[in-house]
């Protein structure tokens, strides 16, 4: 029997939880430092996410089996390298490898080195070089601040305007900062395309899709994500072949060859324009809140997935066919200012599965972050699935959180 350590503290580790909790084999999960949201299916522990002797003290004692790592934070400061140095198993990509999601400048040098399909860019250091490209290149056109800014980093400029300003911003000050990309604009379906892989073993899941921006009909200010379902009907089976032979596969083989081995959830951010798929992005762990909608639908038991990747045995995965739809409910202002502590009442009456993105509890479960909670109903069909969670989401009285009214409705008419 295992006994699972999860880190993290939002609605995905809330999901990964749950879901290591339904395998036969696993007796007991953890999660550090977590939400008192998850409570009905893991035990919460203080413990930093940064505080890895801290981790492997209590992974030592509590004799855990797999360390399994929810958000990139901890990745890119070299959780994997300093637990496995210390003899604790653990799942996730080393500190070099999390550079394909900590440094958009890396991930894109590697890309271009061996032909994965993505946008054209140009990576800047000063604000001057930064002014000379938009003069020359036009809206639409997106800006990254290199480093890790959980996809709040990001601004796609539809005009001239919005992309100076973007830059304005960056350089508010003197302060030496990390190259910014500037990309060439995308214009297609978007997916996200998440795989367990090992060396140059690449083992995908079902595709999600999420919703990015903060308001309906995609509009407002980037996030974390509002939103998502899977699978994404829109995608074909073919399109998603395609994802895997020109940029799974390969970016998984590159990291091989150039020396640094990626082992953990690869997620590709891939968009599905007139001339192929594309690279939008790399993370080096499963998304939010994409995984709240997959690993309800996935049937074979989480634990064994990873052990038996780990130990180069077959792997071989399995989804419930319905749809899963997840709709996000915010801190309102997010994802710019907000009040955090106000009561969140009705969550006893919903039936949908809740996951516990950020809340604190003190005589009932209150906002406690931006993204506060993720609701999420499966069906037949993906409209049937997002009129139940819309219809439960109803039944939660809480002004000072918002939702978008559009995740799942009408797919293929957007
Ligand atoms: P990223 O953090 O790189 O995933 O960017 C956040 C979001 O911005 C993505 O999920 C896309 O919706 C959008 N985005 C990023 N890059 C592009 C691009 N080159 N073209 C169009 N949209 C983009
Ligand atoms: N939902 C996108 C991400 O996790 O980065």
């Amino acid at each position: 029997m295992n006994t699972i350590l999860i880190i993290g503290s939002g609605g995905r580790e809330h999901a990964l939880a749950r879901c290591f909790r339904r395998s036969p084999t696993v007796e007991m999960v953890y999660v550090a430092p977590g939400n008192p949201g998850m409570n009905d299916v893991a035990e919460t522990i203080d413990i930093k996410m940064d505080d890895f002797e801290g981790l492997a003290q209590f992974a030592k004692e509590k004799k855990i089996n797999l360390v399994f790592v929810g958000p990139e934070a901890p990745l890119s400061l070299g959780i994997v390298d300093e637990l496995r140095a210390l003899g604790i198993c653990i799942f996730g990509p080393t500190k070099k490898a999390a550079q394909l999601e900590s440094s958009k400048n890396f991930a894109k040098i590697i890309m271009n080195k061996y032909d994965i399909p993505t946008a054209k860019h140009i990576t800047v250091n000063t604000k001057e070089e930064a002014l000379e490209v938009l003069k020359t290149h036009k809206a639409p056109i997106v800006i990254k601040a290199d480093g890790l800014m959980a996809g709040k980093g990001v601004t796609v400029a539809m005009d001239d305007k919005d992309a100076y300003v973007a830059i304005q911003e960056i350089y508010t000050d003197d302060q030496v900062i990390s190259p910014v990309v500037i990309e060439e604009y995308l214009e297609g379906e978007e997916f996200s395309l998440m795989a367990f892989v090992k060396g140059e073993r690449v083992i995908a899941m079902d595709i999600a899709r999420d919703h990015k921006r903060a308001y309906d009909n995609d509009k407002g200010p980037n996030t974390g994500g509002m939103g998502a379902y899977s699978p994404v009907p829109q995608i074909s089976s073919d399109q998603i072949e395609e994802a895997m032979a020109k940029v799974m596969r390969p970016i998984a083989k590159a990291m091989v060859t150039e020396g640094i081995p990626f082992e953990g959830v690869l997620y590709g951010g891939l968009m599905a324009t007139k001339e192929g798929i594309k690279t939008i992005e790399f993370n080096v762990r499963f998304g939010d809140p994409e995984t709240e909608v997959l690993l309800p639908r996935l049937q074979v038991p989480l634990d064994q997935i990873i052990f038996d990747l780990m130990n180069d045995k077959e792997v071989s995965l399995k989804f419930d066919e319905r749809f899963a739809c997840g709709v996000v409910l915010a801190s309102v202002g997010y994802p710019k200012a907000f009040e955090k502590g106000h009561l969140i009442l009705g969550l006893d009456l919903v039936e949908s599965q809740v996951y516990h993105m950020g809340t604190s509890f003190q005589d009932g479960f209150r906002n406690n972050s931006g993204r506060v909670l993720c609701v999420v109903e499966l069906s037949e069909t993906l409209q049937g699935a997002a009129e139940k969670v819309y219809a439960q989401i109803e039944k939660i009285e809480a002004p000072h959180l918002f939702h978008r009214h559009d995740i799942g409705i009408n797919p293929n008419k957007r």
